[in-house]
């Protein structure tokens, strides 16, 4: 009997694993090494399906290095890589190539900004590191300004490239009043900045370095971070409870979608005591 099964002619995997959308441009991660007129044919496709896409690329190898970029290969439509994407009633300008943006965390920056909104008082100081082309200091501010609260956001991020897609995404959105860049490394930032912050969010890069000490240096009591930690719940709980030595309260962690098998990014909250 079970050797009739495997007989049975298997259905071919899917080709790609997913699309991603940013603005007007479709990235396809295929799963193989499949021929260039498969995958020009399947972009086509796409392109046909998707009324609001003027591009289709391939996503080629993996997000890497500290700027968290990876590269695209054209496939079909017009020859472009820079392109304008909605989320959150805010807009962002950027080059798919040359700077980090994720459009699969729009839910969460929603999430965070909201929780954000709620602890913001009136001329509270809020630093965002780790920055990319604006999405949380955008979307805090634009929910700050709608809601009158005039408070002060710090903007940090190593990519220049990033931080020229920043600023311009910055008035673009109208939000100049709000926001205030301090550009480079972020474990440099405890020697630039003599403020201390009443929230700090971590939207880190999967790398090793958790930040937090940089960030430790700028917090008071009561300070609230938002931390991103990736792979196993243990893992990030335990980088935590190292780099910050008894000087945090208690932790609430929530999984913030998948980055691969088994292994998650995680949301992490809490206040320095
Ligand atoms: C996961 S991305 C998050 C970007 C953005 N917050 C978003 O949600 O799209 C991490 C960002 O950290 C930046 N980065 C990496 N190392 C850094 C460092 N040492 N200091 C400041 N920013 C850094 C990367 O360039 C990248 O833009």
């Amino acid at each position: 009997m079970w050797q009739n099964l495997l007989k049975l002619p298997r259905p071919s995997p899917p080709m790609q694993s997913g699309l991603d959308i940013i603005g007007d441009i479709g990235i396809v991660n295929f799963h193989k090494r499949y021929f260039i007129f498969s995958k020009w044919l399947q972009a086509r496709a796409i392109l046909k399906q998707n009324k609001s896409l003027r591009t289709v690329v391939e996503k080629r190898g993996q997000v890497s290095g500290k700027l968290r970029t990876f590269n695209v290969r054209h496939l079909t439509g017009e020859r472009n890589k820079t392109t304008t994407h909605k989320e959150n009633n805010c807009l962002f300008y950027m080059d798919i190539e040359k700077t980090y943006f994720s459009s699969r965390l729009s839910n969460e920056r929603k999430i965070v900004s909201e929780s954000v909104l709620k602890l913001a008082k009136k001329n509270s100081k809020i630093l965002v590191m780790f920055s990319g082309v604006g999405p949380y200091p955008i979307t805090i501010a634009k929910l700050l300004k709608k809601n009158s609260i005039k408070a002060e956001i710090t903007s940090n991020e190593l990519n220049t490239e990033a931080n020229k897609f920043m600023k311009k995404n910055v008035a673009l959105n109208k939000v100049s009043d709000y926001i205030k860049f301090v550009d480079g490394d972020a474990n440099l930032l405890p020697k630039k900045i003599k403020d201390k912050f009443d929230i700090i969010l971590m939207p880190r890069p999967n790398i090793d370095d958790t930040f937090l000490r940089a960030a430790l240096k700028m917090s008071k009591k009561g300070t609230k971070i938002f931390y991103h930690g990736f792979g196993t719940k243990e893992k990030v709980l335990e980088e935590i409870r190292r780099d910050t030595k008894g000087k945090i309260g208690r932790i609430s962690i929530r999984k913030a979608g998948d980055i691969a098998p088994f292994k998650f990014r995680w949301q992490v909250e809490f206040q320095v005591k």
